[in-house]
């Protein structure tokens, strides 16, 4: 490889995985703290955390920030007004457009904007390249709906302070809108939840002309301390800001030798956020750390920084920690005892979130009641709009549907890649994937995916193959696809600048590449050397990138290739914090400071959308990776939590990550399997394949230097166990496709956190380390500790509880933790009572094999045998075709006092009607082959039940178990043979 130019530290270690391929591993060093900024090397987050300081220390702080009392108007479920911005002593004003807009949905949004001229002054920037506006395109990017206004919003009064705002589904939420100075409280049933500037932090830093400074005199010895400093700043600079904040960062700044020049200055936005009476938040997803957020600023157990938010490449992420990891969703949820409210703050630029929690101030009316704990938040952003948006619950899932209506929910998933994935960087040729394939059949091991990294192409050049090593990639396709497997190749958004290789020559000729701040095409390093970057926020780049993945275009791909977008955070390895320079320039002369954290998911959607057009007439659902993320993301493909380590820290931290995901909308979520640094001892790697079989997204992956780790390596008796792990969620498979479909609906979490399902239980609401799946009751708590034979499952109501393998039943109750046994060979999992849930029993090699599989149904029934009910969502996990009624969708009930079971549509559709295509009409022919019913009626016990379907009555055999040495009676109904589309009943009697 031809190399030159700098080279950073990470670089140069990359370039020794790269030139010593057989290397003996060296156990992972924590990612270098130093290389990624700390809230005080980013200038606009120190500035306003000495603007926090300040004002929280000061007994005589008033922000400086007021709405103009003749400025306010209300009309369709909107409040328009002028914040004024008191900018010096003088009374000189700044002029803050203000918008409120209720919206149907109960939502409330505020934004606030900037006015471009003030007193009738052009704004002047130093640099004409530069845009005159905040960003303001991140909704065109990440709101797909729910914006509809709420035109029952009304002002139920108003006087020279404040006004209030009724607003709401059902009128039960207000927003108390205070002039001077500026505040919202925002009440459900006439209580405060969030308040915004309450501590007085809002800061917009207004744009202002930047005054050159003279050239500073030659300093003697003992001068140049901060006093002289000061004194020689221009009296105007001085006077304009009242709080004398630290301007050395204004316009330009310098990190680990890289200089951001910064055309248009400060340009900063600020609020804090108060959630009144909740002592937990969750998500602002990604970082490790436990899902309920600590706090960020000292004192024992918290963390000294806040929470940043800016999607990088961090190699060897460190765990606990707020440092930002490869994708961000600025969306939080604060939570107590029956309610739960939050808030989106939609900005895409680096985002820092400080987090404390104070008791508030007892009122001295109340008494024998203790004071209420509130958590204070405050978001600081680099640049862009404020546009928050703040939902009022008052459940978990309020929160999710009503944040799902704004940014979209998971696509509905290709079927098979819920299946598992076996990745490593690298299979080196396509003998070397076919064996692969050959070995997983021979070790009964399923798959449906296999994966290939970067090495695959000639020298990095995507679209491209090492034609020496993948002689035949359409033989290898073949291979797969003979037993319904997938083949995924990754393809980066750095594109190698090289000559002859037709994709940079385009790339260039059209120019839809990432500009300089000179507005040249930008060149950095990655992987292939020198690369230029696809601007996919450009229309005409989207569209030619869609032309590269046509079957013609990528020679070697077919219809089972699906891509793998990685390093588009972007990852630059010369770059600032290993990204892009701030000061670059995106399609419509937009910074990318300004779009930062959008870029990972205009490129991901770029091939998401490539792919849906690679054939003409071939409309099918695409499958994408990405690393880097936004809110929004989950409308384009999964992610995964990108580089971890081969240690049990990283196995645990793992389900709490994955939790915030799926809380924070993106649920379509994993992390490597087995770690990617490193090697993993077998009982770590048996445990991670334990723990991925509850991952949305399950795929083994490894780094270059790792030795090779496919489960039939492992041995015995490893490979059996992981075998049962595969096992176990390929029989759940269409338990975690309904999950998916529910997810799909309205942005339901797959994986789901105590809090969630039981949002009135306090003491589970920081428990992160067990998991419900979707709603079928089962309740996960994989082994993430070395040498840990048990585990202690907290268990959430006084719901009855059974083992999933033995049907025990778990000796508990509410808020109780149980010990469960859990040698190597046992996957801690629970099947709560009063669920249905489906299942395919018949191991077969990869979930398309099983497409037409019949069906077993676990009924367990509850503490007080009265409903159990359940549901399964079927497609064609290929196609859009569900869009057109070709699905089923089912709700099974079993009803104690009429002892049957019973399969309608979940819908209530009369499915007779609808025009079947040849899916639906062969799901006919698959049947429910077993029922299975955990805590079985006494009345089973040696009977035949009778089955009612399409107008025919049949029966069946059962065998039954009684109740015994503490393990459930139970019941299986054999070859049912009703139809899984078709509607039907089971009596038990
Ligand atoms: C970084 C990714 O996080 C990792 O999964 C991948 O193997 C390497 N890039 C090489 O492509």
């Amino acid at each position: 490889m031809h190399l030159s130019g700098p080279l950073t530290a990470r670089w140069t270690s990359y370039l020794g995985v790269l030139s010593t391929l057989s290397a003996v591993y060296t156990p992972a060093v924590a990612v270098k703290e130093h290389d990624f900024k700390k809230c005080d090397q980013a200038g606009f987050c120190k500035r306003n955390r000495a603007y926090a300081d300040h004002a929280i220390a000061s007994s005589s702080w008033q922000s400086p920030y007021t709405i103009d009392p003749n400025s306010g108007s209300f009309s369709n479920g909107q409040y328009h007004a002028t914040i004024l911005k008191t900018i010096n002593d003088k009374g000189d004003t700044v002029r803050l457009p203000l918008t409120i807009s209720f919206l149907e949905s109960g939502t409330a949004r505020v934004t606030v904007d900037e006015e471009k001229r003030q007193k009738g002054e052009i704004v002047l920037r130093h640099d004409s390249t530069a845009r005159k506006e905040r960003y303001n395109e991140a909704e065109k990017w990440v709101v797909v709906g729910g914006l509809a206004l709420d035109k029952t919003a009304r002002i139920e009064s108003e006087d020279n302070t404040q006004l209030t705002v009724k607003y709401g589904p059902t009128s039960n939420f207000e927003a108390i809108v205070k002039l001077s100075p500026f505040a919202i409280d925002f009440k459900r049933d006439g209580a405060s939840q969030i308040k915004f500037n309450d501590q007085g932090l809002l800061n917009v830093e207004h744009w202002r002309p930047k005054i050159e400074k003279a050239p500073e005199p030659e300093k003697k010895e003992g001068e140049g301390s901060e006093e002289t400093k000061e004194a020689e700043k221009p009296r105007e600079e001085m006077k304009e800001e009242p709080n004398g904040e630290d301007e050395s960062t204004w316009w330009d700044e310098t990190f680990g030798g890289n200089t951001d020049t910064k055309p248009r200055g400060p340009e900063s936005i600020a609020l804090d956020i108060t959630f009144t009476g909740f002592e937990n938040v969750y998500g602002i997803p990604s970082h490790t750390g436990p899902l309920s957020l600590k706090q960020t600023r000292g004192g024992e157990g918290n963390y000294q920084e806040p929470y940043r938010l800016y999607n990088a490449d961090v190699f060897e992420y460190i765990l606990d920690s707020p440092m930002t990891l490869y994708g961000s969703i600025p969306f939080m949820q604060a939570h107590k005892k029956d309610s739960s409210v939050g808030v989106f703050w939609l900005n895409a630029a680096e985002t820092w979130v400080d987090i404390t929690k104070a008791k508030a101030s007892k009122n001295p009316l109340s008494i024998g009641t203790s004071a209420k704990t509130n958590t204070h938040t405050h978001w600081i952003s680099e640049s862009g709009l404020l546009d928050v948006f703040v939902f009022l619950g008052p459940t978990p899932k309020d929160l999710v549907t009503k944040y799902a209506e704004l940014t979209g929910t998971t696509a509905m998933p290709q079927e098979f890649s819920l299946g598992y994935h076996q990745c490593r960087w690298n299979y080196v040729s396509d003998e070397d994937v076919k064996d692969v394939d050959r070995k997983m059949d021979k070790f009964k091991l399923p798959y449906d995916v296999i994966w290939l990294d970067i090495e695959y192409t000639d020298e990095k050049k995507y679209f491209t193959w090492d034609e020496q090593k993948f002689i035949d990639p359409i033989g290898m396709g073949k291979q797969l696809e003979s037993h319904g497997r997938q083949l995924v190749t990754i393809i980066d958004p750095h594109i190698k600048n090289v000559d002859n290789y037709p994709v940079v020559a385009e790339l260039k000729s059209k120019d839809l590449a990432v500009h300089d701040k000179k507005g040249n095409i930008f060149e950095g390093w990655c992987w292939p050397g020198s690369s230029h970057w696809i601007d996919a926020f450009n229309p005409a780049a989207r569209k030619w990138w869609a032309t590269l993945f046509k079957y013609a275009s990528f020679k070697g791909s077919m219809e089972n290739t699906w891509i793998w977008n990685d390093m588009n955070e972007p990852s630059v390895f010369n770059g600032p914090e290993t990204t892009m320079p701030k000061d670059n320039l995106h399609d419509g002369n937009w910074e990318h400071r300004d779009v930062h954290n959008l870029n990972g998911m205009t490129f991901q959607n770029a091939t998401f959308h490539a792919l849906q057009s690679r054939k003409p007439g071939e409309l099918r659902r695409p499958f994408v990776l990405t690393r880097a993320f936004f809110a929004g993301s989950q409308r384009v493909g999964a992610m995964w939590t990108g580089d971890n380590t081969a240690e049990w820290g990283h196995l645990k931290e793992s389900i709490p990550m994955l939790l915030s995901q799926n809380i924070a909308g993106f649920p379509f979520s994993g992390a490597d399997v087995g770690g990617f640094f490193g090697n993993p001892d077998k009982d770590l790697l048996t445990r991670w394949y334990q723990a991925g079989a509850f991952y949305p997204f399950f795929r083994g992956h490894a780094h270059i230097d790792a030795r090779r780790r496919e489960p039939y390596l492992a041995g015995e008796p490893h490979t059996t166990i992981i075998g049962a792990a595969l096992r176990l969620r390929y029989s759940l498979l269409p338990s975690w496709y309904t999950a998916f479909h529910q997810a799909h609906v309205d942005g339901t979490p797959i994986i789901k956190p105590m809090y969630y399902t039981h949002p009135s239980e306090e003491g589970g609401f920081a428990v992160d380390d067990q998991l419900f799946v979707g709603n079928t009751g089962l309740l996960a708590k994989p082994v993430t500790e070395q040498s840990k034979e048990s585990v202690d499952i907290w268990i959430p109501d006084n719901e009855i509880y059974y083992d999933y393998f033995t049907y025990d039943i778990i000796p508990t109750s509410k808020g109780k933790t149980v010990t469960l046994d859990a040698p190597l060979h046992k996957i801690p999992l629970l099947m709560q009572g009063g669920h249905i849930f489906a299942r395919r029993d018949r191991p077969r090699r990869s979930s398309t094999l099983m497409k037409w599989d019949d069906y077993t149904l676990v009924v367990t029934v509850g503490r007080d045998a009265k409903l159990s009910e359940g549901d399964l969502y079927i497609d064609d996990g290929d196609s859009y075709d569900y869009e057109k009624d070709q699905y089923i969708n089912r709700k099974f009930v079993f009803d104690g006092s009429t002892n049957a079971i019973t399969s309608t549509d979940a819908e209530g559709r009369d499915t007779k009607s609808i025009k079947e295509g040849d899916w639906l009409k062969k799901m006919h022919g698959v049947s429910v082959d077993k029922i299975i019913i955990v805590g079985a009626p006494a009345s089973l016990a040696n009977k035949k039940v009778t089955v009612e379907s399409d107008g025919k009555m049949l029966t069946a055999a059962v065998e039954y178990a009684p109740a015994g040495s503490g393990r459930a009676a139970f019941a299986v109904i054999k070859k049912v043979g009703v139809s899984i589309a078709s509607d039907w009943k089971v009596n038990l009697a």
